[in-house]
C-alpha cells in the first residue's frame, strides 16, 4: 500500500473550504492508502501565536478531523511537535538545501515582504516540511496548489541527499485534488476561502453556529443573471454555492441546476444554507463527543509512538551516512 501524508497548520479555524477541499478528500483516500495525518503545530510558529489559543487549536483540529470522518483505525494521527526527531532531521536536511532554493519559494517571498521582521523560521519552513514528508518515506502528499512547490523542494532535497550519501529517502510526489474542488470566499468568490482571512463574513468556520452559517450564506455575493447556473467566470458566487451544495448533498451540480432552474436566488440560498447548517451541526455533535472523551489521548499516544520509532530509525541512518555517529564507519 502506498503511503500518503499530509499536515494542516493550526492557524485560524478549520473552514468549510478545508473540509470540502482537503479533509473530505483524505476521508476518501483512507481506504486506498496508508495514511499519515498530523497537526503541523511547529509550522504555525513562524508567526507569533498566542500560546493558549494555539494549544487549544491543536486538540480542536484533531477532534474535528475525526468528527469529519477521518478514521483513527485507518490513519496514523499525531502532533508534529511530539516527534522530536523531525526537527533534528530537518537540520540535517537544511545543510543539504541551498539558501537560494529556500529563498526562491513563492510563499517565503510573499510572506517576507509582508513583514520586514520575519523570522528565520519562515525561511526554513519548507525544509521542516521536507522532514515531515521524508522521514517516513511518503509516496504522495495531498496538498493545495500553494504547497506544491514545497513538496517539489522536498523531492529535490531527497534527490540531493541520495546522491551525496546513497539511497536514503523515497521520492515523494504532490497529490493535487483531482476534481479541483475548491471553495471560495462567500463575499469574494474570486478568492479562496481561507482560515487566515481577517474578515470572516465570507468564511464559514466548522465551529460556527447555525445562525451564523445561515446568515453568511444568505449574504453571499451573487450576480444579476438570476439563473442558478454553474459558470465560474461569469457567476463565481453562484458556482461556489453550487459546489458547496453538491459536495454536501452528493447531488451532481447539473441536477441542482435543474432543480432550481425556475427559482430565485433567495430560494436557492436558503436551500444551501439549511443544507450546510445541518451538515456542520451533525459534525459538531460528533466533535463535542470526541473532545469530551478519552479517545483522543489514546489516538495521539499511538500516533506519537509509531511515528517516533520511524523517525528515530531514519535519523540514525542519516547520521551514520553523514558521519556524525560515535560508531566508526566502515
Ligand atoms: N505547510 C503546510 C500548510 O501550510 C502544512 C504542512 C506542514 C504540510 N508539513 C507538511 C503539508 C507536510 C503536507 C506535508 O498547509
Amino acid at each position: 500500500m502506498k503511503r500518503i501524508l499530509t499536515g494542516l497548520k493550526p492557524t485560524g479555524d478549520l473552514t468549510l473550504g478545508n473540509y470540502i477541499g482537503a479533509i473530505k478528500q483524505m476521508v476518501k483516500m483512507q481506504d486506498e492508502y496508508e495514511s499519515f495525518l498530523f497537526v503541523a503545530d511547529l509550522h504555525a510558529l513562524t508567526i507569533y501565536q498566542d500560546p493558549k489559543e494555539l494549544n487549544e487549536r491543536i486538540r480542536k483540529f484533531i477532534a474535528m478531523y475525526i468528527a469529519c470522518g477521518i478514521d483513527p483505525n485507518k490513519n496514523t494521527i499525531y502532533i508534529q511537535s511530539e516527534n522530536e526527531y523531525i526537527p533534528a532531521i530537518s537540520f540535517l536536511l537544511e545543510c543539504n538545501t541551498t539558501y537560494g532554493e529556500a529563498s526562491r519559494m513563492i510563499q517565503f517571498k510573499e510572506k517576507s515582504k509582508q513583514n520586514a521582521n520575519f523570522s528565520v523560521g519562515l525561511l526554513t519552513y519548507p525544509v521542516l516540511m521536507a522532514a515531515d514528508i521524508l522521514y517516513c518515506d511518503s509516496d504522495y502528499v495531498p496538498v493545495g496548489i500553494d504547497q506544491k512547490q514545497h513538496v517539489e523542494l522536498a523531492r529535490n532535497i531527497a534527490i540531493r541527499f541520495n546522491n551525496r550519501y546513497g539511497e536514503t529517502f523515497n521520492l515523494p510526489e504532490p497529490l493535487l485534488n483531482k476534481n479541483g474542488t475548491k471553495i471560495y470566499d462567500l463575499k469574494n468568490p474570486d478568492k479562496k476561502m481561507s482560515k487566515s482571512e481577517e474578515n470572516p463574513v465570507g468564511v464559514i468556520s466548522m465551529f460556527d453556529d447555525r445562525e451564523s452559517i445561515i446568515s453568511k450564506i444568505m449574504k453571499a455575493t451573487t450576480d444579476n443573471y438570476n439563473k442558478v447556473c454553474f459558470d465560474r467566470e461569469k457567476q463565481p458566487g453562484i458556482s461556489n454555492l453550487l459546489t458547496i451544495a453538491s459536495e454536501l448533498s452528493n447531488i451532481p451540480i447539473s441536477e441542482l441546476e435543474q432543480q432550481f432552474a425556475n427559482k430565485g436566488y433567495g430560494e436557492f440560498k436558503k436551500y444551501v444554507a439549511e443544507l450546510t447548517a445541518n451538515h456542520i451541526e451533525n459534525i459538531q455533535k460528533k466533535y463535542n463527543q470526541i473532545l469530551n472523551s478519552d479517545i483522543l489521548e489514546d489516538i495521539l499516544n499511538k500516533g506519537k509512538e509509531k511515528t517516533k520509532k520511524i523517525a528515530q530509525e531514519k535519523y540514525k541512518i542519516m547520521k551514520e551516512k553523514i558521519g556524525v555517529t560515535r560508531n566508526i564507519i566502515k
